[in-house]
């Protein structure tokens, strides 16, 4: 069978070895193997690259994309059908998309004008509905907390507060992980739990009780009451550019406080270096698992993981859903930090 893989959405660290993965057992099983470029603008514009498992195996353990990505919506752009042309042209029977949900709602769509379409969730967000992790996540988290930790010493030296933003849009599955592997007191997430009122009240006591700088991390997608964000930029799929809230909650810190916050954005830090093993073992299962749907015939699914057992979920049960943090559960964490 003749496969075609894309990757779509941030990109996050474990892509490679993914690619390396399906190259790897599509070669010793006899399939081919092709890589459209720059996500579903690779479809539309029929820019594709052969892929084996040779020329992968130089690019392992790194991070990015070898196919490179973008924020391309062939839906809304009325080009679907230059993206069904170009997989004619290549003769690709079966096309395995990774990204996050809107990656995956391209894929959806796909499946539904009869191509044959399998899934797999790769973002640093954690936020794919239907499966036990992402791609990438591990990675990110394990980045995050070196940075932060890395950071923390200099800041109880000059006893300057810190103000830490994380990415993962409207999900605080990464704000959350880092902030209870490093000494924060203090994290708001997107899903709510900790207003800022409250944060501030944490670092202040954290100080009075420790006699230091206090650490909060802030997730990129929290809302502040009284501080309208509706008006920020819009990617193709409608997402809001959310990155810098750290620096509106940092000024109203020091409004409150009348310190001044270090506030640091840990923007794409988070994506990059190495794979964790968590990660590499991931692409591994997604890869060999997205492989077994296609060749059973199954399209129009995502290769998901629930429980530590392979799943397919359909892509029309993942699309318009996020997976978020348990309110309650979110409220129990909290009570972990410093
Ligand atoms: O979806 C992954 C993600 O890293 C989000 O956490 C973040 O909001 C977004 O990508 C940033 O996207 P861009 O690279 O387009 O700024």
């Amino acid at each position: 069978m003749n496969f075609a893989v894309l990757t779509g959405g941030g990109d996050s660290s474990g892509i490679n070895d993914f690619l390396y993965f399906l190259a790897q057992r599509l070669e010793r099983e006899g399939h081919s193997l092709i890589g459209f470029r720059r996500s579903w603008l690779g479809l539309v514009n029929n820019d594709a690259v052969a892929l084996d498992r040779q020329g992968l195996a130089q690019h392992r353990f790194t991070s990015g994309t070898l196919l490179g990505t973008e924020r391309k919506n062939p839906i809304k752009d009325g080009e679907m059908d230059l993206v069904l042309r170009s997989l004619e042209d290549r003769k690709v029977d079966v096309l395995i998309a990774m990204g996050g949900d809107d990656t995956l709602g391209v894929a959806n769509h796909l499946a539904e004008m009869g191509f044959t379409v399998v899934g797999v969730a790769q973002t640093i967000d954690d936020d794919v509905y239907g499966t036990d992790r992402t791609l990438g996540y591990y990675t990110a988290i394990y980045n995050g907390v070196r940075a932060v930790n890395s950071m923390v010493a200099s800041n109880v030296a000059h006893d300057r507060d810190m103000i830490v933003e994380i990415m993962g849009r409207d999900a605080g599955w990464l704000a959350l992980g880092i902030a209870l592997n490093t000494p924060a007191c203090a994290c708001m997430c997107p899903e709510g739990a900790m207003t800022l009122e409250e944060m501030i009240a944490s670092m202040e006591e954290y100080r009075r009780i420790n006699g230091k700088a206090a650490l909060a991390i802030v997730s990129e997608g929290i809302q502040l009451e009284g501080v309208d964000r509706t008006g920020l930029q819009r990617d193709a799929f409608g997402n809001l550019a959310y990155a810098g809230v750290s620096h509106i909650v940092g000024d109203l810190y020091k409004k409150a406080t009348g310190r001044n916050p270090r506030v640091q954005v840990m923007g794409y830090l988070l994506r990059g270096g190495a794979p964790v093993p968590q990660d590499v073992e991931l692409a591994a299962f997604y890869a060999n698992h997205a492989i077994d749907l296609a060749l059973a015939g199954k399209t129009g699914c995502m290769a998901a993981l629930q429980n530590g057992q392979p799943a397919a979920v359909p892509l029309s049960e993942v699309m318009g859903r996020k997976k978020l943090v348990d309110l309650a559960d979110l409220r129990e964490k909290l009570k972990l930090l410093s």
